[in-house]
């Protein structure tokens, strides 16, 4: 399986032409490009090689909710994928349950959903296998019910492994520690509940120079990668990487 580099640029660039000048540059074949949702018209139309990603999406089809995106919307727009649960928005409140309804609703509309787990450093700090209970149980009432769903296929679902002490710190993870996470994750995945033997990724912090000690590891699916994103050499040297 060839490896996957997802571009979560968050709440960036700062104006729209810099958001088509960055997507132009990084629009290669096996990337995946997340931008804010205003960019995405434009960014949709730039882009030839690389595809549409989303960093949200409410499960509602329609209706009265103020600020809130649909799935519908988004796939006018050519959106295929749609992180979910990222660590940035459980930390303003979202929970499990929202996450759970928001991954069902896009499975069922056949977006490809990028489902981000990890834990923080108060749990990490207690040591590798409270990092692995924490993770266990984000995966279980996130994925709640989805193995209920016939549209659920090892495609459809990839999860990034994005412990929260190593976002936007520059303290990545060991590539053996997010190898031995994401073992864990395929485990879980593979058991009988979702018999799914779908791609994991590792985000925290990957830049140009530490990407290659990731992406050479077989059981890590590609990267998800945020502050490297934005600066087309660094992110150029990620998929040079490759
Ligand atoms: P950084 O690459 O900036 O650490 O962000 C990672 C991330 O949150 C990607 O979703």
């Amino acid at each position: 399986m060839s490896k996957l580099i997802i571009a979560n640029w968050k709440m960036n660039p700062s104006t729209v032409s810099q958001a088509v000048k960055l997507a132009r540059a990084e629009d290669k074949k096996g990337v995946v490009i997340a931008p804010p949702f205003p960019f995405l018209p434009l960014v949709s139309k730039v882009l030839r090689k690389a595809k549409l990603g989303a960093q949200d999406a409410f499960w509602v089809p329609k209706g009265a909710y103020t600020g809130e995106v649909s799935i519908h919307q988004l796939k006018t727009l050519r959106v295929k994928y749609v992180i979910i649960g990222h660590s940035e928005r459980r930390g303003l409140g979202e929970t499990d349950w929202l996450i759970n309804k928001k991954i069902r609703a896009a499975l069922a509309e056949d977006l490809t959903v990028i489902l981000c787990v990890g834990e923080p450093w108060r749990v990490r700090r207690k040591g590798l296998a409270a990092a692995k209970r924490f993770v266990k149980q984000q995966l279980q009432k996130d994925l709640k019910g989805t193995d209920k769903l016939t549209k659920l296929k090892a495609e459809s679902l990839i999860t990034a492994y994005e412990p929260v002490w190593a976002i936007g710190t520059g303290h990545a993870d060991r590539p053996e520690g997010a190898v031995e996470m994401i073992k864990f994750i395929k485990k879980n995945l593979q058991s009988k509940t979702y018999n799914l033997k779908s791609r994991v990724l590792y985000g925290g912090s990957v830049t140009g120079r530490n990407a290659a000690g990731f992406l050479k590891q077989k059981e890590i699916g590609g990267a998800l990668v945020g502050g490297a994103s934005l600066k087309p050499s660094e992110f150029k040297r990620i998929i040079r990487s490759l």
